[in-house]
């Protein structure tokens, strides 16, 4: 993945915000301050966001999808009003959100919108903020905010931001990502999941790989049919509780040729793999037409490129 970049376009600053998916999500446990730490691998999707600014006297957001709110309880109004307050009082501009990544899908879209307005308006206002300031803000709007500033596949541990890039196979991975029109809240997952609260030493657990870590890990290191052997999310179960749907587009992908299938995130999208690129299209279109419970799906199909950690 490229790295965020911020590009004036017609009087506008335009950064794209990219999607990611989840491979692999083990909660480590419940820990004192509320949050789970977690040990999970996040990959960047090619399907994009846009937040375009410019500048304007005061502080603004419209988007091109009317079910989002444009007030501060959007992520990318957080964003502004953290930046505006925190390093630009007097400055003002005019966001627009173009949305194309699905919302409630575990793909990380509010998340990356954050992480895009924060260099957007680094630009626009020209603050000339390091990479240590700006990762700070993105822990503070959310867990999974860092990992789009960072540049690629990653190993993701603490809530969500400690961060090691960890490359994908060689032969690349040929991925499916398939999302219910319902979604889920990740707030309410990781509510449902009643996982092992952490005592006063929880700083050694979280430390502690377990075989299972360490399987993935080396299988990522391998091939696509490792990888495909060792997909994970503990957050799986508490989601189909609630969304009985996300087993029938599991058996969907599966029925459908798929090597390997696992949710991503909280959910509610289900990430299928497949053998080459030519069976992702095939299986993604055997999607399109599924009957699902879950009423239409939106599909998406891409592929990594070798060693794209850079
Ligand atoms: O960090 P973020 O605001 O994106 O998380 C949304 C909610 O998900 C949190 O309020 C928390 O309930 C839960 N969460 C968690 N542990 C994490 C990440 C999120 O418990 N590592």
């Amino acid at each position: 993945m490229l790295p965020l970049v911020a590009k004036e376009f017609a009087g506008w600053t335009q950064v794209w915000a990219p999607a990611k998916v989840n491979l692999y999500l083990r909660v480590v446990g419940k820990r004192p301050d509320g949050y789970h730490e977690l040990a999970t691998h996040m990959l960047p999707l090619p399907v994009y966001d846009t937040i375009l600014a410019r500048m304007a006297p005061t502080l603004s957001l419209q988007c091109d999808d009317p079910t989002l709110p444009v007030d501060s309880t959007n992520l990318v109004m957080k964003a502004a009003l953290l930046v505006s307050q925190r390093h630009a009082p007097d400055s003002g501009a005019e966001i627009a959100l173009r949305k194309r990544i699905p919302h409630q899908a575990g793909m990380g879209g509010g998340s990356s919108d954050a992480a895009a307005t924060l260099v957007c308006l680094n630009h626009l206002w020209n603050l000339g903020l390091g990479k240590n300031e700006l990762a700070s803000m993105a822990l503070e709007l959310g867990s999974d905010v860092p990992f789009f500033l960072g540049h690629g596949p990653a190993w993701c541990t603490g809530r969500g931001e400690d961060l090691t890039p960890l490359a994908t196979p060689e032969a690349g991975l040929h991925l499916v990502v398939v999302k219910p029109s319902e979604g889920l809240s990740t707030k309410e997952i990781f509510a449902r999941l009643k996982a092992k609260p952490m005592g006063a030493a929880w700083r050694a657990d979280a430390d502690a790989e377990t075989g299972s870590d360490f399987n993935f890990k080396q299988a990522i290191a391998q091939s696509a049919q490792a990888v495909a052997d060792t997909l994970r999310n503990d957050l799986e179960g508490p989601a189909v509780q609630l969304l009985p749907a996300l087993a029938n587009i599991r058996a969907e992908l599966m029925a459908a040729g798929a090597q390997a299938v696992v949710m991503t995130g909280s959910g509610s999208a289900m990430v299928a793999l497949a053998a080459d690129a030519t069976k992702a299209v095939s299986v993604g279109q055997r999607l399109m037409l599924a009957r699902t419970p879950a009423g239409p799906v939106a599909v998406f199909v891409a592929s990594t490129v070798p060693s794209n950690t850079d």
